[in-house]
Formats: structure tokens, C-alpha cells, sequence
């Protein structure tokens, strides 16, 4: 599997390591974005604040890629400041008092504003505890070098790089670093944001990095089952979620999730089989997971779900597909009638079944389903309960009956047309006298 070009960043060794980025926001962020942010530098300014861009769209401005995601830090206060922003943009906020967080919202855009501050820990796996602090503490708590630079916004600054962890070195040797050797252990989920990054962006963790992570793989267990969701969903919206669960076969963190997946070639198929089949649009995250957790056996998928805290309609696909896998023998049947199909697929979600078809060993099993999701779901008999009613046929469980049989004779291909149907009913009828 070859990476396409949007993945590949060729960037930083091309990289000059200029005083001022001003020319790279021009160029990679929409001009609405790129006016506001002066906007913004300038309303700080009078404020008396400072206003910096900052984590992973400063990242993506360094490698030349496309991130919409604004991160703006004040040292000051910011829901004050995106309250008067409010009033230029004519948008809308939300706030979060609690953390002096505000979100602003206007036409498309949407972007994030935060008070600098710096975090303690309380326990590993606990959500930090927060005081307001400076840029260089705000960085300082971050997770990886790449993403704990800023981009200053007041005029003067627009445009200087803060890079005090030594991240543009760090992008320019395609290396994925923590700021202390601490920090797997403050805050486990670094462990999959590690192996997402280093995937992502084809780069490597840095040696003591990796010494870290795999001294605190298990450290894993300290994160609640939200939050391991959460990462894990970030990581199947990647272009090859793949590539993450590989690496995290590799480096013992897929264990975490449970024993006995597989994060290896078949997986890597399977997932490039689901992009061919969902294409143009990336495949759904219930696909992606189903075919995760196929090698898993019903109670182990079970036991997949709650480590996750799957919400009811993810965690049905798993079930279903588990369910369905195994009847994929009687689907792989030679000469199965399309009713036999139609009867063993229809209580199944269509996640589930695709998810089937991708990972069975049986080209026949998969082409069955193919019909059934193509074709056989939706084949519709004419005849409606008034209809045969009106023909002859008792009220009560002989008319669901009947139009069960009209829908085998229909799949079959045995009856075309409303004629056929009401001229088999009549054949039956008959019978019957
Ligand atoms: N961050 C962190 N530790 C975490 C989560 C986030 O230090 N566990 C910091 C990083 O500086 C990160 C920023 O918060 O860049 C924003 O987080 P997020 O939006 O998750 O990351 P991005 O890099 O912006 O986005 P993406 O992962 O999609 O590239």
C-alpha cells in the first residue's frame, strides 16, 4: 500500500526557518480566517492581551498542509476577548466559564479561543487541574513538540514563530517527541495521539520517546472508556486507520483494547477493501470498527463494546456482525436461493453485512450479500392486506401468510407484476376449495 500525495509531507527540509510565518498564513488559510485573525491581534492589542495561534493548525502551517481548526490562546482573558470579537464577526459564542474557554462561531468557521494556563495532575488518567498562566506554561502542558508551537497574532508579532521545545527541528527530522518523561504517564491518551501522529505524518518517535511510551504502555489502563473512545475515533478518521493499529500491534498497545485483535496485513485488506467499496466517501467508523473487532468471538466482542462504552447504534453493528459471521457458512452455500438470502440478511444492519462480505473467506458468501444489499432488500410485493381482502382471504395470520409467500415467489423471480401476484393468490385460493 503506497501512500498517496496528500500524505506525502515533504515539507520542512524545504522548510527555511524564517523569523516571521506571515506569508504561510496568507497563502494556506481562507482570506475570511487570515482577516480575522488580524482582526483579532489588533483587539487584543488594545486589551492590553496577547493573543498567539497555537498547537496543530501551527504544526500544519509548518508542513504546508490545509487545517481549518483555529487554536487561539489568550494571555488574558478569553471569553472577554470573544465577546468583543463577537461584536465585529457578528457571530455567536458558547463558553466554558469553568476553564475561561470560548468558542466562536460565524458564517462556516468556527474557532476555538482558551486562556493560557497551566495544568497539574493529579493522578495519571484524571483530567488536569487548571490555573491561568503564560504561553510558555500553555505550551509546556502539551503533549508533543510538533504541537506545543505558537504563531504570535498582535501586530508586531503577526506571524512569529514561539517554539521553545524545539518542534520546526523536530518536523524537519520527521520526529514525534513528549516536552518531559512524564508525560505518557500524566496523560495515557498520548499514547494513541503518538502512534496517530507518527502514522499520519510518516514520522518516528524520538528515541527516549519511545523509551517512555513503551516503559508506560500500560498506563493505558488509567484512561476511562470515553476518553479511549474518543481516540479511537480520531484515529478511523485518518486516511489509513490502519497504519495506527498496526504500529499499535507492534508496540503492545492494541492489547489495551482487548487480547485478541489483529493489527496486521489481513487487517490492512480488510480496511483497504472497505475504502474500494464506500469510495468516493471515506468508509463509516461502524464499518471500520465491525471489521476490527471480526477476528473477536461474540462474548469477546461484548467485552469490546463496554471497554469502549460503544454508543447503542455502533455497538448493534458489532453484534449483528458477530451474529452474521456465524452464518456465513449457510451463506457461502452453492445455489442459494435468493429468498434463502433475503431470510438469513434482512434482520441485519447493512454495516454488518458489508462488513461480512469484506472479511469472508467465501467470494460466494460475499456475492450473496452483494445481491441482497444491491438488489434482493429492495424487492417489493404489489399486493397490500386490503388487497387480498378484497380478493377472498380471511382476516387474521393467513394474510401475513400469504404475502410472505408472495415475497419468496417475488425474489425468486417466479412472479413479476401485480397480475402475477393476484393471479397466484387466486391459484391458492382455489386450491383450497
Ligand atoms: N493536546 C495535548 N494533549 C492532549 C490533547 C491535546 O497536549 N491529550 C494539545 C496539543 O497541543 C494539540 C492541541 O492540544 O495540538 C489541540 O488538540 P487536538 O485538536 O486534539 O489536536 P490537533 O493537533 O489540533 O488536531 P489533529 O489531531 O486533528 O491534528
Amino acid at each position: 500500500m503506497g501512500s498517496p500525495n496528500h500524505l506525502c509531507y515533504n515539507l520542512a527540509k524545504d522548510m527555511p526557518k524564517r523569523l516571521n510565518l506571515s506569508q504561510e498564513i496568507e497563502k494556506q488559510l481562507p482570506g475570511e480566517l487570515v482577516n480575522f485573525m488580524w482582526m483579532a491581534g489588533e483587539i487584543a492589542h488594545t486589551r492590553g492581551e496577547k493573543l498567539y495561534l497555537v498547537g496543530g493548525v501551527v504544526r500544519d502551517l509548518m508542513l504546508g498542509q490545509a487545517n481549518l481548526d483555529l487554536d487561539l490562546v489568550v494571555e488574558g482573558n478569553a471569553i472577554e476577548l470573544a465577546q468583543q470579537l463577537k461584536k465585529n464577526i457578528k457571530g455567536k459564542i458558547t463558553t466554558h466559564p469553568r476553564f475561561n474557554t470560548a468558542k466562536l462561531l460565524w458564517d462556516n468557521w468556527s474557532v476555538d479561543l482558551t486562556t493560557a494556563r497551566t495544568e497539574t495532575y493529579e493522578k495519571p488518567g484524571a483530567l488536569p487541574q487548571i490555573t491561568p498562566g503564560s504561553l510558555d506554561e500553555d505550551l509546556g502542558r502539551r503533549d508533543f513538540t510538533i504541537n506545543a508551537m505558537a504563531l504570535g497574532l498582535n501586530p508586531g508579532l503577526y506571524g512569529k514563530p514561539i517554539d521553545p521545545h524545539g518542534g520546526r527541528d523536530d518536523l524537519k527530522n520527521k520526529l514525534i517527541r513528549v516536552l518531559h518523561e512524564n508525560s505518557f504517564i500524566d496523560d495515557a491518551t498520548r499514547i494513541w495521539r503518538g502512534l496517530r501522529y507518527e502514522q499520519r505524518l510518516d514520522f518516528h518517535l524520538e528515541k527516549k520517546t519511545l523509551g517512555f511510551f513503551k516503559r508506560d504502555v500500560d498506563m493505558l489502563k488509567t484512561i476511562s472508556a470515553d476518553r479511549t473512545r474518543y481516540e479511537i475515533e480520531c484515529i478511523l478518521k485518518e486516511p489509513y486507520p490502519e497504519k495506527v493499529f498496526i504500529r499499535a500491534a507492534e508496540l503492545g498497545v492494541l492489547p489495551h483494547l482487548h487480547p485478541n485483535l489483529r493489527g496486521d496485513d489481513w487487517l490492512a485488506e480488510k480496511f483497504e477493501q472497505a475504502r474500494k467499496l464506500s469510495d468516493p466517501a471515506p468508509p463509516e467508523a461502524g464499518l471500520y470498527l465491525a471489521l476490527l473487532a471480526y477476528p473477536l468471538a461474540k462474548e469477546e466482542t461484548e467485552r469490546f463494546i463496554s471497554r469502549l462504552r460503544l454508543p447503542k447504534a455502533l455497538a448493534q453493528i458489532l453484534i449483528d456482525t458477530a451474529a452474521l459471521k456465524s452464518k456465513m457458512r449457510l451463506m457461502a452455500t452453492p445455489g442459494l436461493s435468493p429468498s434463502g438470502i433475503f431470510r438469513l440478511l434482512e434482520a441485519y444492519s447493512s454495516p454488518a453485512m458489508v462488513a461480512n462480505s469484506v472479511a469472508t473467506e467465501s467470494p460466494t458468501a460475499s456475492q450473496n450479500i452483494h445481491q441482497y444489499l444491491t438488489r434482493l432488500k429492495y424487492i417489493e410485493i404489489s399486493l397490500t392486506g386490503d388487497d387480498l381482502i378484497k380478493m377472498g382471504v380471511t382476516t387474521g395470520p393467513e394474510i401475513r401468510e400469504i404475502m410472505e409467500r408472495l415475497q419468496k415467489a417475488r425474489l425468486d423471480g417466479e412472479i413479476a407484476s401485480r397480475d402475477d401476484e393476484m393471479a397466484l393468490v387466486q391459484s391458492w385460493l382455489t386450491k383450497q376449495e
